[in-house]
């Protein structure tokens, strides 16, 4: 027999089964799963009212209702300290788009590998059409899916104990700046010092060992070398990419005048060590 004649003597025993036994996709499958998807939607829908109305605001803070509190800390927008860490499930890309640099290879990470193995996941029942499913007799399939498991479980650990920098540790950094770039005293350079440490910079600049490099950003620490000058670092942190076109820095404006002097007082005063 061929195996298009095997196939269509296939396909005509499974509709003759089908029809003996089964019960139609519709309406049968499709009122089960909808009817399902109802009592799941309806379940998350009483959990939250539960929880919004069990919780009561007192003062300034919350009192846990049932479900517990409605927060502990009120968002901040504002806020540009905050390093954004994802949920556990999502370690595994996390920690790809470490392996991939900005602005290189970063398209390989976050579409590239994701998209490629969502393909052939896609693929697969359509490229391997065999009825064979005991494990031993499938050692390509068998060894993949081992593989794939051993490797999003290894970026899984690895995106779990990937380290941040920490805005309160970094603070203890300042004296040694000061000493290590000869900036010691200069009041305005010191207190920039401080702001650089607590605002989020070293997520994206690495400053004398401190810090980690993310989206490209240069180094700083010899930055006043470079001779750009005060007003150009102030317009800089304003609107990073009005002066530095397509630029990914955000923009500092909101630290406001002063605090942006001091900033760019700090940046040019950062010579590298002599
Ligand atoms: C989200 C990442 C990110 C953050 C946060 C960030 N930067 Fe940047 N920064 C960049 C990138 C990318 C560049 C290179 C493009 C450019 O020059 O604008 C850069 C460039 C710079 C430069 C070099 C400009 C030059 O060409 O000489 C300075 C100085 C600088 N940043 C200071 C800061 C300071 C100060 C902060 C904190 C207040 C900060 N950055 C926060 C990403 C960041």
């Amino acid at each position: 027999m061929s195996s298009l004649e095997k196939n269509r003597a296939d396909h005509k025993r499974y509709k003759e089964d089908v029809k003996k036994e089964g019960k139609p996709f519709f309406p049968y499958a499709l009122f089960h799963d909808s009817l399902m998807q109802l009592v799941v939607v309806g379940v998350i829908i009483a959990l939250s009212v539960i929880w919004k109305f069990t919780a009561q605001h007192e003062g300034g803070g919350t009192h846990p209702g049932l479900l517990g509190p409605l927060y502990t800390e009120k968002a901040d927008p504002g806020t540009v300290s905050f390093v954004p860490r994802p949920d556990w499930y999502f370690y595994f890309l996390f920690y790809l788009l470490r392996i991939f640099k900005w602005p290189d290879s970063v398209i390989l990470g976050t579409v590239g590998i994701p998209t490629l193995l969502l393909v052939i996941a896609i693929a697969l029942p359509f490229v391997d059409r065999r009825r064979e499913r005991h494990p031993l007799r499938r050692p390509v399939a068998m060894i993949t899916a081992v593989l794939v498991i051993v490797a999003m479980g290894t970026l899984t650990w690895k995106g779990a104990v990937a380290k941040e920098p920490i805005a309160s540790e970094a603070g203890a950094l300042v004296p040694m700046w000061a000493q290590k770039q000869g900036f010691k005293g200069n009041a305005d350079a010191e207190a920039g010092a401080k702001l650089f440490s607590q605002s989020g910079c070293l997520n994206c600049h690495v400053y004398t060992g401190a810090g980690g490099q993310n989206l490209g950003a240069p180094e700083l620490t010899a930055e006043g070398a470079k001779g750009r000058g005060i007003d150009w670092q102030i317009k800089h942190l304003q609107c990073p990419s009005c002066v530095n076109a397509g630029s990914p820095m955000p923009s500092f404006k909101t630290l406001g005048a002063d605090n942006l002097k001091k900033l760019a007082t700090f940046l040019e005063a950062s010579k590298g060590p002599k």
